[in-house]
């Protein structure tokens, strides 16, 4: 069987170049005669591929000199704590929550300190972002959360909210390098890698000098520590090595794509094509607030049950995996990530236009 277009929403979907390469390299990296998977993360050549792999990042990003990049474990989840345990100097924190992801946050920090909800969608099942204008923060939080595209419900952040000297949080996972951004405009930039850059079991923290400090909470885990971590070069223990090391591919994929300013641009194209006939269809219709729409999930329902299953099952049979929303919206949900080409997503709205046909 050959390859299908694969709209998981994570872990997702990779550049075919990278796993080939991958693959080429298996038995034998670059003449080291062992896999990347069998090498001591000690190693002169590992020590090659996480530098490489972190200017690269840098570079994607244009990450500002005084920002820590780290590589971890422990995916997004293990941040939700490591976040207000490593900045909660004042015990407080305002979290804006936007779906389950930055939700699950938010209950997580109440166990740290006073965690405040200063806004919320969950009234419309956060089918849309909620309004920044007005909102005012705590002058005495240590920073401010937010999970800028949620997963679930296909939203993202039009704009960034205005914290003024207040640290800026962010959860990238589902939006990681889908588009250039203004990394000085965060305190620290972080998610799991298994949507949009790697395999699963690697967490990318970028994180500004000055947060990363001695004076976290006492009882921090030294491995959830940023300051054991940056001083260790993520080496602190075993990294994910091999995970860094396709991180690393895919990096250089994305230069050799042209950069994130081309890889937003293909995502908004390919976005277009689906949120475009959505727009039109008189059976199928997108969840989310058309503002608020993501560039990266996109879930729609017919409004029938029954309907969404046979459509999910149907799929199956054009070549078209892990369609299926995901149970908190129900019908479908299309994670359209940097390697899903164009062509899938065409692929996928002319098997909509065919079941519309068939079944409207
Ligand atoms: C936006 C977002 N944050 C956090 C998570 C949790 O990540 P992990 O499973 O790596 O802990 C996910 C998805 O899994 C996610 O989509």
């Amino acid at each position: 069987m050959g390859r299908v277009y694969n709209f998981s929403a994570g872990p997702a979907v990779l550049p075919e170049e990278v796993l080939r390469q991958a693959a080429a390299e298996m038995l034998d990296y670059n003449g080291t005669g062992m896999s990347v998977m069998e090498m001591s993360h000690r190693s002169a050549p590992f020590a090659s591929i996480i530098e490489t792999a972190e200017a690269d990042l840098r570079e994607l990003m244009a990450i500002p000199d005084n920002y820590q990049v780290l590589f971890l474990q422990g995916g997004a989840t293990q941040q939700f704590a490591a976040i207000p345990m490593n900045l909660m100097q004042n015990k407080k924190a305002d979290y804006i929550v936007s779906g389950s992801w930055s939700k699950k946050a938010f209950k997580e920090a109440q166990l740290y300190g006073e965690a405040r909800c200063v806004a919320s969608s969950e009234d419309e099942n956060f089918s849309y972002v909620p309004d920044l204008s007005g909102l005012t923060f705590d002058a005495d939080a240590d920073y401010v959360y937010i999970c800028q595209n949620e997963t679930i419900y296909g939203t993202r952040y039009p704009s960034l909210p205005d914290t003024g000297d207040i640290p800026l949080v962010t959860d990238v996972s589902s939006m990681f390098l889908s588009e250039p951004m203004d990394v000085s405009r965060f305190g620290l930039i972080y998610g799991g890698v298994q949507k949009n850059i790697g395999p699963a079991g690697v967490t990318i923290v970028i994180v500004r000098d000055d947060l990363v400090r001695e004076d976290v909470l006492p009882f921090t885990p030294s491995i959830m520590r940023y300051t054991t971590q940056v001083k260790a070069k993520s080496l602190s223990n075993t990294p994910p090595a091999y995970g860094i090391y396709i991180c690393g591919l895919v990096f250089k994929w994305l230069k050799e794509m042209g950069g994130l300013a081309v890889m937003a641009e293909r995502n908004r194209e390919k976005a277009a094509i689906l949120y475009d006939y959505l727009d039109q269809s008189e059976l199928f219709r997108g969840t989310a607030r058309k503002e608020d729409r993501s560039l990266m999930n996109v879930p729609f329902v017919t409004g029938s049950a029954e309907l969404d299953a046979l459509f999910v099952a149907e799929a199956k049979s054009h070549g078209i995996e892990s369609i299926k929303g995901h149970r908190s919206v129900g019908g479908m949900r299309a994670s359209i990530y940097n390697a899903m080409p164009k062509a899938g997503v065409e692929a996928l709205v002319a098997f909509m236009a065919e079941f519309e046909k068939n079944n409207g």
